[in-house]
C-alpha cells in the first residue's frame, strides 16, 4: 500500500512537450500517435481515478490517526525506552495531537494522551483492546497469570486476587508490615545504600508475606533465592542460549514452579491454607467454580509478587529523592508523623490502619510522586478487530498505547507539571487525568498494599532518620522503569533530635 502511494505520478505536461516534438512526421504516424497519446491519458485518467477512490476511502471512511510511521528501525525503538520518555512522546504529541501513529519494536502503534481516549480503551470499550505482552515476558511470568488474558478466566481471578488486596483484607497486616520496616532500618544506620535495591528488597518481603501468608515453610528460603534470578534475566535480552541471563532466568522459572508446586500441594493436604493469595486461591474452590489447576495457581502468586515489589521499590526511591530535595516537605512530613507516633504511644498500641488514614500530608507526597514520576509511563493493548475510534481507523493487531506520563504531565490538568508539589491533590484531580495504577479492568488490584507499605515505611524513617545523596545528584536510569540514577546512592544517619 505505501508503495502504490509512493509511485512518482510524472505530470502529462511532459509528456506533451516530447509529443509537440514530432509536429513535422506523416500524418498517419501522426494520428497513431495521438491515438496511443489518448489510450494513455485515459489509462492515466482511470489511474488517478482508482488512487484517489483509494485514498478517499481511507482518508474519508478508514483514516488512520497522524503521525509518521517511518521504517522501524532499532534507534527509535531503543529511545523509547533509554531516553526520557517526556520529550519522546512530548515532541510527537506537539506536532500530531492526543492521538497518533508510530512504530515501536516492528510493530504499527497508535499513541493516547487524551484522558477521554485513554479510558475508551481501557474502561469503556476495554473488550476491543486485549492486553499484550512480549512473548518472552509471558513465559517467565507464566502464562496463566491473569496480566494476559481477556473474559471469564480474567474476571474470574481478578476477584480472587482483588478480594485478597482490598483493605478489609489487608488492614491487619499492618504489624506485620511494621515488623519488616523495623528488621530493615537498623541496618541501613550510618551506612550507605543504593535505595533502589533496599527498597526492593523491603517491597519483596512485604509481597511475599501477601502472597503466601504468613506460615514459614521451608520452601519460602529458596522460592526467595529462584526469584532473584528470575529477576535478572527479565530485563535481559530474551536470547536462549547456553550462559545467558535469560537462559538461566528460565531455569530459575522452572525450578519455582517445582517448588510452588510442592508448597501449593502440601498446603492443599494440610487444608492449611495460610492465608495471602495463596490462601484466597487455593480456597476458590468452595465457589461453585472449578478448582484452579496447580500451574493456575502458581503462575498468578508468581506474577502477582512480581507486579508488587519493583513498582513499589521504584516509587519509594523517588519518595525518598522528592523529600530530600524538599527539605520543608520532609520537616513537615516529619512533624506529621511525629503526631502519629504521640497517640501510638499515649495509648502504648501499635501502628494500626486506621493511624495510615490520618497521614494527609504524607499521603499527598505519595500520590504527588505517583504523578511526577510515573513509573509505567504507559501501557500496551491490541486491538482485537478492526475499531473505529474517535473518528480514527485501528487495524486488528495494532498496539495501542494510554501514555500516563504525558496524561500526568499535561499544564491543562496538572499546573507547573515538572514542579514537585504535593498541595495539588488537596483537590481531587479532574476524573481519569490521575491513573497511575491504571484504569478499567486490568486496573491494579494491589494500589491500596503499596500506599500502606510505602506509609509504614515513611513513618519509622522520617521519625528516626536523615539521608543525604552522594554522589551526581539529578541523572535518571531506566531499568525499565525510570528511578533515580545508580538507584540513588543515600547514606543514612540516626536524625538529631533539636532541643526545643
Ligand atoms: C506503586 C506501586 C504500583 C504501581 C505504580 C502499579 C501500577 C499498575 C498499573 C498501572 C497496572 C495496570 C497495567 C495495565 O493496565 O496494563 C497494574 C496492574 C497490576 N498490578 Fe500493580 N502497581 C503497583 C503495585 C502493585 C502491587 C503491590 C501489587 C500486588 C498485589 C500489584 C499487582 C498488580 C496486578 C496483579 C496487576 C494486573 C491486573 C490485571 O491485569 O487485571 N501492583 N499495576
Ligand atoms: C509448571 O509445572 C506444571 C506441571 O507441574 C506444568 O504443567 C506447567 O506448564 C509448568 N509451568 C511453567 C510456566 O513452566
Ligand atoms: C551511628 O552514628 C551515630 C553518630 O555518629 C552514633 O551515635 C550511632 O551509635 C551510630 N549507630 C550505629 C548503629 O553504629
Amino acid at each position: 500500500m505505501q508503495l502504490f502511494f509512493s509511485l512518482p505520478a510524472s505530470p502529462p505536461q511532459t509528456f506533451l512537450a516530447t509529443f509537440t516534438t514530432f509536429r513535422h512526421c506523416p500524418v498517419r504516424f501522426l494520428s497513431t500517435l495521438i491515438l496511443l497519446f489518448s489510450l494513455f491519458l485515459l489509462l492515466l485518467v482511470v489511474v488517478l481515478l482508482l488512487l484517489s477512490i483509494h485514498q478517499w476511502r481511507h482518508s474519508k471512511d478508514r483514516r488512520l490517526p497522524p503521525g509518521s510511521m517511518g521504517w522501524p528501525y532499532i534507534g527509535e525503538t531503543l529511545k523509547i525506552y533509554t531516553e526520557n520518555p517526556n520529550s519522546f512522546f512530548a515532541n510527537r504529541q506537539k506536532r500530531y495531537g492526543d492521538i497518533f501513529k508510530t512504530h515501536i519494536l516492528g510493530c504499527p502503534c497508535v499513541m493516547i494522551s487524551s484522558p477521554e481516549a485513554a479510558r475508551i480503551v481501557l474502561v469503556t470499550q476495554a473488550h476491543l483492546f486485549k492486553p499484550t505482552y512480549p512473548p518472552s515476558k509471558e513465559k517467565m511470568i507464566g502464562p496463566e497469570a491473569l496480566f494476559f488474558h481477556q473474559g471469564a478466566y480474567h474476571s474470574r481471578l481478578k476477584k480472587l486476587v482483588q478480594s485478597s488486596f482490598l483493605p478489609s483484607a489487608i488492614r491487619g497486616s499492618v504489624s506485620e508490615i511494621e515488623q519488616i520496616v523495623l528488621k530493615f532500618l537498623p541496618t541501613w544506620e550510618n551506612t550507605t545504600i543504593n535505595t533502589l535495591q533496599e527498597m526492593k528488597r523491603y517491597a519483596f518481603d512485604v509481597a511475599m508475606i501477601s502472597a503466601l501468608g504468613h506460615k514459614q515453610d521451608s520452601e519460602i528460603k529458596g522460592i526467595k533465592h529462584l526469584y532473584q534470578c528470575l529477576e535478572k534475566g527479565y530485563n535481559s535480552m530474551p536470547l536462549d542460549l547456553p550462559g545467558t541471563p535469560f537462559r538461566k532466568a528460565m531455569k530459575a522459572r522452572k525450578l519455582l514452579n517445582e517448588t510452588l508446586t510442592r508448597l501449593i500441594q502440601g498446603r492443599r493436604k494440610n487444608e492449611q491454607q495460610g492465608g495471602g493469595l495463596l490462601g484466597v486461591l487455593l480456597g476458590s474452590k468452595n465457589q461453585k467454580v472449578d478448582q484452579l489447576s496447580d500451574s493456575q495457581i502458581a503462575d498468578n502468586v508468581i506474577g502477582v509478587i512480581f507486579a508488587a515489589h519493583d513498582t513499589t521499590a521504584s516509587v519509594l526511591t523517588w519518595v525518598l529523592k522528592y523529600l530530600h530535595d524538599n527539605r520543608d516537605l520532609l520537616e513537615a512530613v516529619t512533624r506529621e508523623q511525629e503526631g502519629i507516633q504521640q497517640e501510638v504511644i499515649e495509648a502504648n498500641r501499635r501502628l494500626t490502619w486506621d493511624d495510615t488514614r490520618h497521614m494527609p500530608l504524607t499521603t499527598r507526597v505519595i500520590q504527588e510522586t505517583l504523578r511526577t514520576a510515573s513509573i509505567l509511563s504507559f501501557t500496551f493493548r491490541e486491538a482485537v478487530q478492526d475499531v473505529e475510534f474517535e473518528g480514527y481507523y485501528i487495524p486488528k493487531g495494532w498496539k495501542v498505547l494510554p501514555l500516563f506520563r504525558s496524561i500526568h504531565h499535561c499544564a491543562d490538568f496538572f499546573p507547573h507539571p515538572e514542579k514537585f508539589d504535593p498541595s495539588r491533590f488537596e483537590v481531587p484531580p479532574r476524573p481519569n487525568t490521575f491513573m497511575p495504577f491504571g484504569n478499567g479492568v486490568h486496573s491494579c488490584p494491589g494500589s491500596e498494599l503499596a500506599k500502606l507499605e510505602m506509609l509504614v515505611l515513611l513513618h519509622h524513617l522520617t521519625i528516626g532518620y536523615r539521608w543525604q545523596v552522594m554522589g551526581d545528584k539529578d541523572g535518571i536510569q531506566y531499568g525499565p522503569f525510570p528511578v533515580p540514577i545508580r538507584g540513588l546512592p543515600v547514606k543514612v544517619t540516626p536524625r538529631k533530635i533539636k532541643a526545643a
